[in-house]
This record gives structure tokens, C-alpha cells and sequence, in this order.
């Protein structure tokens, strides 16, 4: 196994350098694709802006009701118009999500933890690849934790379930997990989005951190950024804007949106940073003029 031995000190990312292999198709990394892998894609990140709003409400599948969603057969409807894509577990989906809303979706197949326990790293893949056939999923989401003790699991899980993507051309999102005892620091989150990305993931979804751009520029395959936990709404506009002008395809956001006291104009606002090039600043005017 290579080790760390002779290797340059100063790493040179290139982040102002497009990626090179691109040819043919908007999305990083995609170009080698088939039809089926590059519809999906393109279901989920809007081929004018090459970028996607992800509305993220999985948090059931290990919380419950306890993040915020109590009520998601109400929501849903209220914010598809300004997301592209719903990111939840099977049982939410079908139950809350109308077939009607033309939207893409990001099915989450792991599972196994719950907020009762320690060490969540440790998961199953709990949805089989008929299961997503059937609910038309856009992709699937599998939970990675890089350095935790269930890194050997995930790892496998991921595995599975990129393998079984191939065979039916749906892309995977490998969601870069950070526990409790795991760093946040780009030193982290290029070693993990750089392992889940050559595992095979077509989209990996992360964190922001100090020198996100490095993060995008190693990565070669489209980045979504989690909002994380709740900010205050000026500051949420203002990762969101960040991160899509360091290069990521769009944000996936769930707590930001639906535990702000207006979600329907946070989820607007942030469709305007990621498909219309506002700034923080004009999407935060934006954010004021629709709730006052
Ligand atoms: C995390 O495991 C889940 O995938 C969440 O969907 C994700 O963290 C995004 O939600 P939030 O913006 O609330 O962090």
C-alpha cells in the first residue's frame, strides 16, 4: 500500500482551472455516463444552471419527528415549487410526497440508527434496488462514515449499492457523514469526499469547511452541501452562497428550511442563490421583502 513517504508538501488544487474532462455533458464527472445515469442527473441538477436544491427531510429515519418535520404531508406540497429534488426514506416518500409533483428524488436506502444511540456509524442497506426501480428514485442516498467504527460497514453498504445502481442506471449519493467524535476540518472532508467519490458515487453530498474550494476542485464528481444545524436565515443564505461560489452543484438542505419560522421563503431564497446567481446579500433582501 502507497504511503505518505516523498510527498510534496504544497498540494496545488487548481481551483481556478474548470474540470477537464467534461466534454459532452454539463456535469462534472458525468461525461462517461449512459443514457439512464445522465436522465437521472439531469432530473436532479437543472441543466441551465447545472445546479440543484435539494430539500432534505431524511431526518426522520433516525430522529423521528424530534428534528422538526412533524407534519410533512403539509409541507411537501408548500415547497416543491422551489426545490428540485426531495431527499427522504421510502416511508416518507410514498406517504407524503404526491406522485403528481414532478420532482426528482433522492431516495435514502441506509439505515439502522437512531438518535438513542452512542455510535451511529453502524447501518444496513435497508432498501433494495427494486424498491428504488419502483419509486422511480433519481438516486440513492447511502450514509458514509469515513474514520468512524462503521467505516467497513458503510463502506460495504456503499458498495452494494452503487453496484446495484450500475446495473439499473441510477446514480448514487454518498452522504459524507460526521459524527460526534469526527473532525470537521477540509483535512477531513478531502480524505472522505475523495474516498466516496472514487468508490464510484456519482454525487457526493458534504459539509462547508475552510478551504471548500480545494474540497470541490479534488472532487470528481458534483458536491451538494447539508446546511447543517440551524442558523440564523441571514447566515444560512450566506453558506448557501458560499459554497455554490466555491464551486459545489447545489445545496441539500433540510433544518435551515423547515425549522426557519418561514420555510417556504428560506426554500425561495435559496432557489435564487442556486439557479439565479443572487448573491447572499440580494438573497437575504429577497428573504425580507417576502416576510415582512
Ligand atoms: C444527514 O444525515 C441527513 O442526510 C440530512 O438530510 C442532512 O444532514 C441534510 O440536512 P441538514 O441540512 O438538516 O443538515
Amino acid at each position: 500500500m502507497a504511503d505518505l513517504e516523498g510527498l510534496k508538501v504544497a498540494k496545488d488544487y487548481h481551483v481556478e482551472t474548470p474540470f477537464a474532462n467534461q466534454n459532452g455533458f454539463y456535469l462534472k464527472g458525468a461525461n462517461s455516463l449512459d443514457w439512464g445515469m445522465k436522465k437521472h442527473m439531469s432530473n436532479i441538477f437543472n441543466p441551465k444552471s447545472g445546479n440543484t436544491v435539494m430539500f432534505a427531510f431524511d431526518h426522520g429515519y433516525f430522529m423521528g419527528s424530534a428534528a422538526g418535520l412533524e407534519r410533512l404531508d403539509l409541507l411537501i406540497p408548500q415547497l416543491a415549487p422551489y426545490v428540485d429534488c426531495f431527499m427522504g426514506t421510502r416511508g416518507a416518500i410514498r406517504t407524503c410526497v404526491a406522485p403528481e409533483l414532478t420532482k426528482s428524488v433522492a431516495l435514502r436506502v441506509t439505515s439502522g440508527s437512531s438518535m438513542l444511540q452512542d455510535d451511529l456509524s453502524h447501518e444496513v442497506v435497508a432498501v433494495d434496488i427494486e424498491d428504488a426501480i419502483r419509486m422511480n428514485a433519481d438516486c440513492m442516498a447511502v450514509q458514509t462514515f469515513i474514520g468512524a467504527k462503521g467505516q467497513l460497514s458503510s463502506i460495504d453498504n456503499l458498495s452494494q449499492v452503487i453496484n446495484a445502481g450500475m446495473r439499473y442506471s441510477i446514480p448514487t449519493l454518498g452522504v459524507c457523514a460526521v459524527g460526534k467524535e469526527m473532525e470537521r476540518t477540509d483535512r477531513f472532508f478531502k480524505l472522505a469526499t475523495r474516498i466516496i467519490a472514487e468508490m464510484g458515487c456519482q454525487i457526493v453530498k458534504t459539509y462547508d469547511c475552510e478551504n471548500f474550494e480545494e474540497v470541490v476542485a479534488a472532487c470528481p464528481v458534483p458536491i451538494v452541501v447539508a446546511g447543517g444545524k440551524k442558523l440564523p436565515e441571514k447566515e444560512a443564505l450566506e453558506l448557501a452562497y458560499d459554497v455554490i461560489r466555491k464551486g459545489a452543484h447545489g445545496v441539500d438542505m433540510g433544518r435551515n428550511i423547515f425549522q426557519s419560522q418561514y420555510p417556504i421563503e428560506m426554500a425561495k431564497a435559496v432557489n435564487k442563490i442556486v439557479h439565479e446567481g443572487m448573491t447572499a446579500k440580494e438573497a437575504w433582501e429577497f428573504f425580507e421583502d417576502e416576510t415582512h
